[in-house]
């Protein structure tokens, strides 16, 4: 936990005063916290990212919070004025989840990556959650540099959805870019009743199989061979080792949020991957030999904190993609109410905060007092309440039965806005009176105060600040 100052006050200030007096809206100018530079001259910076899901700015949690089109814009900006060219990729999942408040996030994302001028693209299986129809109208819309050696849309004829690969051409080295999507990634989604009906409109050919088809045809083409892989580490390993001539994977799927720091070498390739939810961008510094093949790397991560300053056009977009999509999230808000379904089996799971107030009266009384019984009001107040991605941590059982379900505003969902007593005791239709209660509740705190969210926290000295 960490002193809340600076930022949070002058945000504070304007979000309360909103005059022309306000101190100024932005953190003084601070330079790029950057990661060391390679210790020789690069002849390339392999700009690569994957799992921004939807997150198109940081949270906000903490000010250490990183992520953000602006920021990477700046970034980008920043690596492209330096000598050395940048190529610019994406291992996929730039979508969100798929339920229907994140569409819209999820399709600004793929806009903003086609002004970013990306030079290529993987496919991720968040990229499918509106199905496939909706991927391919983007990818056409915003010209998306999209690759996918594996991924088929006419189950009859195996025609690709996308092209296999492609070759960018930067200081006179070829690139050739070949994308991969594992059948193994397939997530279902979070909850069903947030789920748009899109039916699976694809189907998946074995990467290994694909990539033996196209790597040597393509290795004849290019000086450098990158595979974007959207796999596990496990599968990427697997695939270089068994298909010759690779010689850069870059990795996506990573739910955990596990960027590799030091790239991975396995016979001659080496496997790298910045993740996750837009937190950190890799720049893999590559020193070609005379045949212009990779010679050396050094990889630089950039964790994308506030260090890194906004870019101011991209900041633009932001806001205006941001009142749009409100009135967006407002018509659908209203639907989804309309529709909600009133013979939920699980009514009654979470029996909300008024029920343990009438029994527990003291530990009520601290909890009335801590930032936990108005973290809901702190999305409200920036009208991010309907924002699948920021409500989890900020409300009571999201995502499990019979909790906030964060569409229907009706019945239970209402009674279980803020981080009340059973977000960390569990759902008080299985109170237990064994102690087994109090320790679901200490272990719950890391659920919510992940180290991007709260990088500070430590219970030794946070429970005593709300203890009851
Ligand atoms: C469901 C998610 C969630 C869980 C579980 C959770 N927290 Fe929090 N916590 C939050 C959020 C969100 C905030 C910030 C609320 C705000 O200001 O909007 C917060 C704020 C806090 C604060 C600042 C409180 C204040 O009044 O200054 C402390 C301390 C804290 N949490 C400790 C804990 C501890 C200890 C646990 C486990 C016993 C825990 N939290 C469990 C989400 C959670
Ligand atoms: C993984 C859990 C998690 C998610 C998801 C999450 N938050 Fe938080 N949020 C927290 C925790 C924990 C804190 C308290 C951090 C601290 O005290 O340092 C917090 C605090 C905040 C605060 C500071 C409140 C204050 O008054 O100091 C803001 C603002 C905030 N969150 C906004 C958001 C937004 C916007 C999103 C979605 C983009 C989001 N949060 C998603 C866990 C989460
Ligand atoms: C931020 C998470 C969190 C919230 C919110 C929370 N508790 Fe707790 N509660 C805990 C933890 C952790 C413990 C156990 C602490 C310990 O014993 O070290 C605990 C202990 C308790 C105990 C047992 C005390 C004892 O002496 O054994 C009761 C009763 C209790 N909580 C009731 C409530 C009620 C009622 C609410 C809502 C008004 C609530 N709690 C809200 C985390 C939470
Ligand atoms: C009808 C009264 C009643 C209601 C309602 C009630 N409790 Fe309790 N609770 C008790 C009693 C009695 C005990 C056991 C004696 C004690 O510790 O006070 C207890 C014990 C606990 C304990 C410690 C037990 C353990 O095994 O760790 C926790 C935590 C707790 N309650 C949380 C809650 C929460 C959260 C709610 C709301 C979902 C809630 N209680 C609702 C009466 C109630």
């Amino acid at each position: 936990m960490r002193a809340w100052t600076g930022i949070a006050l002058v945000l504070a200030a304007s979000l309360v005063l909103g005059g022309a007096d306000d101190p100024p809206s932005t953190p003084p100018a601070t330079t790029l916290s950057a990661p060391p530079e390679a210790p020789w001259k690069p002849d390339v910076r392999l700009v690569y990212e994957s799992d921004t899901r939807a997150y198109y700015r940081p949270c906000g949690c903490n000010l250490s919070s990183a992520g953000g089109l602006s920021r990477r814009a700046t970034l980008l900006e920043n690596l492209r004025e330096q000598s050395a060219p940048v190529v610019l990729c994406s291992g996929g999942d730039f979508y969100g989840t798929a339920d229907v408040f994140n569409e819209a996030k999820s399709r600004f994302v793929a806009r903003m990556m086609g002004l970013l001028e990306y030079d290529a693209i993987g496919v991720g299986e968040m990229d499918l959650s509106f199905g496939l129809s909706t991927l391919s109208a983007d990818v056409r819309s915003f010209e998306l540099p999209v690759v996918c050696a594996n991924l088929v849309s006419q189950v009859d004829t195996g025609e690709l959805a996308f092209p296999p690969h492609r070759v960018v051409t930067r200081g006179g080295t070829r690139y050739g870019f070949i994308g991969l999507l594992s059948p193994s990634t397939q997530l279902q989604p979070m909850d069903k009743a947030h789920a748009p009906a899109a039916t699976v409109d694809y189907t998946l050919k074995d990467p290994v199989e694909a990539a033996q088809a196209v790597v040597p045809e393509l290795r004849a083409s290019c000086d450098v061979l990158i595979v974007l892989a959207h796999m596990s580490d496990t599968d990427a390993t697997k695939l270089v080792e068994r298909v010759p001539g690779i010689d850069l994977v870059v990795l996506g799927h990573d739910p955990q949020g596990n960027p590799i720091g030091v790239p991975t070498k396995v016979g001659g390739a080496y496997i790298v991957r910045a993740t996750s939810k837009g937190q950190n961008v890799g720049e893999l510094c590559i020193r070609q030999d005379d045949r212009r093949h990779v010679a050396e790397v050094f990889n630089r991560m950039h964790h994308m904190d506030a260090s890194y300053p906004d870019d101011p056009a991209m900041t633009a977009r932001i806001e205006a993609f941001e009142e749009e999509n409100a009135k967006i999230q407002k018509e659908l808000f209203a639907r989804q109410q309309l529709a909600s379904d009133t013979n939920d089996p699980y009514a009654g799971r979470y029996l909300g905060l008024g029920t343990c107030q009438s029994c527990h009266v003291e530990e009520f009384e601290v909890y009335a007092n801590t930032r936990h019984a108005r973290a809901y009001a702190t999305l409200s107040s920036q009208f991010v309440h309907r924002d699948t991605n920021c409500v989890g941590c900020h409300v009571t059982g999201f995502g499990e039965a019979g909790g906030f379900s964060g569409v229907r505003m009706r019945g239970a969902s209402v009674d279980l806005i803020d981080v009340q007593c059973e977000a960390c005791h569990g759902p008080g239709r299985d109170h237990a009176r064994d102690g087994s209660y109090r320790e679901t509740a200490i272990q719950s705190c890391v659920r919510c105060h992940t180290p991007n969210d709260d990088p500070d926290f430590d219970f030794a000295t946070d429970w005593p600040k709300i203890a009851h």
